[in-house]
């Protein structure tokens, strides 16, 4: 309850301490378009499988992903929880095939749409979808980076440039113990401010809960999922 307080007096005061965030007012669109053409080269699920090798590094690999209609609900905390912040940058932790930073990118706010994906074959897919998207919305998936690697390994700080972010995690075949670990990380290198919805939660002293929500997911149509917030 003591950090919901101090996130409360926080966005009262005008979001957080860092001077670039400008949402006063902003309206958040999708280009005209993008969203149906993604779903058009995207249009279900695909389960690219890991290499004996990646299995061997003993993270759990198991694949499922958001629907759009999900996507879109977790677009929403961009925006909202402080009017005064716009988090610029979305990040999917685990990205799969890059359904999320490739859909995000399509937003005018989004200006980074990351995705950090461990196995070799669903980041090789992920690259094709840019590439095909690429070709109708240069400047839209200009904005996304793929990155193939371990979440664990990234440089988050680097990453967001200190600005707040909106994290996605899909982490139920996660452990309580790799989960913490991985807030541990987000909380020292990620700003006050970045939302982080994970479909599992742990308790953490800088990650405060703020609710849950339901959303679809490929595997269910009722998924709940847990936005938090870093606080100071
Ligand atoms: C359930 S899928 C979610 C896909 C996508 N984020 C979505 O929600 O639609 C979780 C993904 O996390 C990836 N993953 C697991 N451990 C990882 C790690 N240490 N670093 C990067 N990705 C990892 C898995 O390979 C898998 O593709």
């Amino acid at each position: 309850m003591k950090y919901k307080m101090k996130y409360l007096a926080m966005m009262q005061q005008g979001g957080n301490n860092n001077d670039n965030n400008d949402g006063n007012n902003i309206t958040v669109s999708m280009t005209p378009g993008y969203a149906t053409k993604l779903q058009e080269l995207y249009p279900t699920t695909k389960y690219p499988q890991p290499t004996d090798a990646e299995i061997k590094q003993n993270y759990p690999l198991t694949y499922g992903e958001l629907t759009y209609d999900a996507i879109a609900i977790l677009a929403k905390y961009l925006t909202t929880i402080s009017p005064n912040v716009v988090r610029h940058i979305v990040i999917d932790i685990g990205s799969g095939v890059g359904k999320l930073p490739l859909y995000t990118s399509g937003y005018n706010v989004v200006t980074r749409a990351i995705g950090i994906e461990l196995v070799q074959a669903r980041h090789n897919e992920a690259m094709q979808l840019l590439n095909n998207m690429r070709e109708t919305y240069p400047n839209e998936t200009s904005k996304v980076e793929l990155i193939n690697g371990d979440m664990l390994q990234q440089d988050y700080k680097a990453l967001t440039g200190s600005q707040p972010a909106l994290i996605w995690v899909s982490n139920l075949c996660f452990d309580d113990e790799l989960t913490t670990r991985l807030f541990n990380k987000l909380a020292a290198e990620l700003s006050p401010g970045t939302i982080i919805i994970t479909s599992k939660t742990v308790q953490h002293p800088k990650i405060t809960k703020l609710e849950d929500i339901t959303v679809p997911m490929s595997w269910s149509n009722g998924s709940i999922v847990f936005v938090h917030i870093i606080i100071a």
